[in-house]
């Protein structure tokens, strides 16, 4: 029996198994819990090869496999509407199933189409990328890029469970792996004090990626994630908490036209954020400080790589927000593993003391 963390939802809730060579029983979980369901694998192509040549973990594959390309310019209606297309030719109906497999992309995509196809059919996600194991696996969102921006299309639909497996991330390339190990920083920052001093002590390891040191790190992610989006079913707005360091972080993004990964972007905006929050004074410097030397223990930046640009990083943050009322609002720490203050969990800031904060990662 696997250990799993388990994640709530409106309709129910779902496991996530995390363990070091789980991908072995991948088989005997998708009998478990798509039982009697034609099931197709959806994945990225790139993982897809890697599975193939018996180099993702002990995971194997017989059934019907589709695959994209690899990369976030697949998450489109395009890449959709041909993987939907290719599920009806092959005539698969209402009692059929999906795994997808690959990063955030794959999960994103293919439960977007398992949200759609026939009015919406049970997904099994299977996340190969650090980022996706411990954030984009939990929460049920699911979607589609458009040009308009990132996420705009798309619908709520919680896999049936999550299997993940971080020997999977032995082949990840090290840019992609520390992108995840940001969101780490976050989770600990956001909740749990004691998590981020474990990750702090646990950095040489998670360097290395000792993978019964990643079973930690994926397992208390994801239940910090899953307590967080669990108790907003209730509407308490404290999921706002989870996109701390996300408001700098998206205007980074969309000021470098998206060659700044996302994971370096997220360690950069809390960075700046926490900057932010001492200059309201609502905490005191340690917890920037220790967030800047827990990101630099994890090769991750600091201080931007290129100039970007304040005026284009203040005119993101604005644009970002035009569709709600009001000025810019940051989830801010007011110490290690607390943020605040509710009930709003979100503070506005002004321009010039943005402009303060955004010096720290400059
Ligand atoms: N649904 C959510 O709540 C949520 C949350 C956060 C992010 N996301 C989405 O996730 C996406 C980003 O996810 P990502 O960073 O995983 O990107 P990704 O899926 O594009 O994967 C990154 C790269 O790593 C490669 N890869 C994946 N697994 C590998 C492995 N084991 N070995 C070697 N290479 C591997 C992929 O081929 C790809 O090139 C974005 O689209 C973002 O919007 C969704
Ligand atoms: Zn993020």
């Amino acid at each position: 029996m696997v250990t799993s963390v388990s994640v709530r939802h409106a309709l129910g809730s779902y496991p996530v198994y995390v363990e070091p060579g789980v991908l072995a029983r991948l088989g005997d979980l998708v009998e478990r819990h798509l039982a009697r369901r034609r099931v197709a694998l959806v994945a990225d192509a790139s993982v897809y090869r890697l599975l193939r040549e018996g180099r993702l973990a002990d995971a194997r594959w017989e059934g019907t496999a589709l695959t994209f390309p690899e990369g976030e310019r697949s998450k489109t209606r395009e890449t959709w509407s041909r993987l939907t297309d290719e599920l009806l030719r092959l005539g698969f109906g209402r009692d059929s199933a999906l795994v997808a497999l690959g990063g955030g992309v794959a999960g994103d995509l293919a439960g977007f189409v398992a949200a759609t196809y026939m009015r919406g059919i049970p997904f099994l996600q299977v996340p190969t990328t650090l980022l996706a194991m411990l954030d984009a696996s939990v929460g049920g969102k699911t979607g589609v890029d458009t040009a308009q921006g990132k996420n705009l299309i798309g619908a709520f639909h919680p896999p049936v469970a999550v299997v993940a497996d971080p020997l999977v991330l032995a082949t990840l390339p090290d840019r992609e792996y520390r992108a995840g190990l940001a969101e780490a920083v976050k989770h600990g920052l956001i909740a749990d004090r004691e998590y981020f001093g474990w990750i702090e002590t646990s950095s040489d390891a998670l360097v290395r990626r000792d993978p019964a040191t990643l079973e930690h790190l994926v397992q208390r992610s994801v239940e910090i994630k899953a307590e967080v989006v669990g108790e907003d079913e209730r509407e308490t707005g404290r999921r706002a908490i989870l996109n701390a360091g996300h408001t700098v972080a998206h205007a980074l993004e969309q000021a470098t036209e998206f060659r700044l990964p996302h994971g370096e972007a997220v360690g950069l905006g809390l960075v700046a954020e926490a900057a932010l929050a001492t200059g309201l004074g609502l905490a005191t410097p340690e917890a920037g400080a220790r967030v800047a030397a827990l990101l630099e223990q994890l090769g991750l930046p600091t201080r931007v790589r290129e100039p970007v640009g304040e005026e284009r990083v203040i005119a993101a943050m604005a644009s970002d927000k035009k569709n709600r009322a009001g000025g810019i609002r940051f989830a801010l720490p007011r110490g290690l593993g607390t943020m605040g203050p509710g009930p709003d969990w979100t503070t506005e800031a002004t321009e010039p003391a943005i402009r303060a904060a955004l010096r720290a990662i400059s």
